[in-house]
């Protein structure tokens, strides 16, 4: 009899750590079972992120997301993949008091999720928490930039380094991240020079999201890039128009409904 582990081959850690400055690595985020299912076959990890709260659950800001939704949420994708590497986002609150909370509430989502690793936001001011859940087995990916559970400091969700003085902050804040042990870090919202600078100086994969073209990798919000928000970045490319498709669909089916044009038992619809 086979196990899980000895069926399932997932891209691990060391494998995306060691892709810094090669093939450009594909990431997008997933938050259910089906549409991770899809993404699986051509993504080196999914990000089950905590953009989640307002794609998924029509929430203002991350800040408001649970962390027991967050591993609703990663269970769901771990069980609908098979090769990428699953990374689970530690959402507001749960990390940054201590490094001691931030090893109960990630140890919480590896364990309940079966991800391979988790997500924190934070640069500088979260290195000793990075480095105290390296060090006990917990893999990190970092994120600098801008860092959507900090929005209300920041002053909204804005594109960070146009202001050149601020650089050597956002520089400061990648050296720090890889020194304390992080395999790979997401550079969100950030001017592209600076991007590409910080790609260029650090040792671990840059992933990119509204960033540079030089990064390591990329990663979209598949919602986004499907077409199925109402409201997407300016940076996002849409490759799909689902929600337009779906709002169709629905409306079909509507009519179909009322005009009692509803398939009977004997009709074969496939
Ligand atoms: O929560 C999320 O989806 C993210 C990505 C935007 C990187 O953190």
């Amino acid at each position: 009899m086979s196990t899980q582990s000895e069926t399932i081959r997932r891209n691990t850690v060391p494998q995306i750590a060691k892709r810094k400055g090669g093939e450009p690595i594909v990431s997008l985020t997933s938050y259910h079972a089906h549409t991770a299912a899809i993404v699986d076959k051509y993504a080196d990890f999914i990000l089950v992120g905590d953009s989640l709260g307002m794609v998924m659950h029509g929430m203002d800001s991350t800040v408001g997301v649970p962390l027991d939704l967050m591993i609703m949420h990663g269970k769901a994708v771990v069980r609908g993949t098979q090769k990428a590497l699953i990374v689970v986002d530690m959402p507001f609150g749960t990390y940054e008091e201590s490094p001691n909370i931030a090893f109960r509430n990630a140890a919480k989502i590896m364990k309940e999720t079966g991800c391979g690793a988790i997500k924190l936001e934070g640069g500088v001011r979260m290195a000793e928490t990075i480095r105290f859940l390296t060090e006990r087995g917990i893999p990190v990916m970092a994120h600098t930039g801008l860092t959507p559970q900090s929005s209300h400091v920041m002053g909204g969700f804005k594109t960070q380094g146009r202001d050149k003085d601020t650089w050597e902050d956002h520089i400061a804040d990648a050296h720090a991240v890889t020194e304390a042990g992080a395999f790979a870090v997401v550079l969100e919202g950030m001017v592209e020079p600076l991007a590409s600078k910080i790609t260029k100086e650090i040792a671990i994969p840059t992933i990119g999201i509204g960033a540079s073209v030089d990064c390591d990798g990329q990663i979209l919000v598949l919602e986004d890039m499907l077409g199925l928000n109402p409201w997407t970045p300016k940076f996002v490319k849409v490759y799909g128009q689902l929600g337009p498709m779906i709002e169709k669909a629905v409306k079909e089916y509507a009519d179909d409904v009322r005009q009692r044009a509803f398939p009977t038992e004997d009709e074969i619809y496939t």
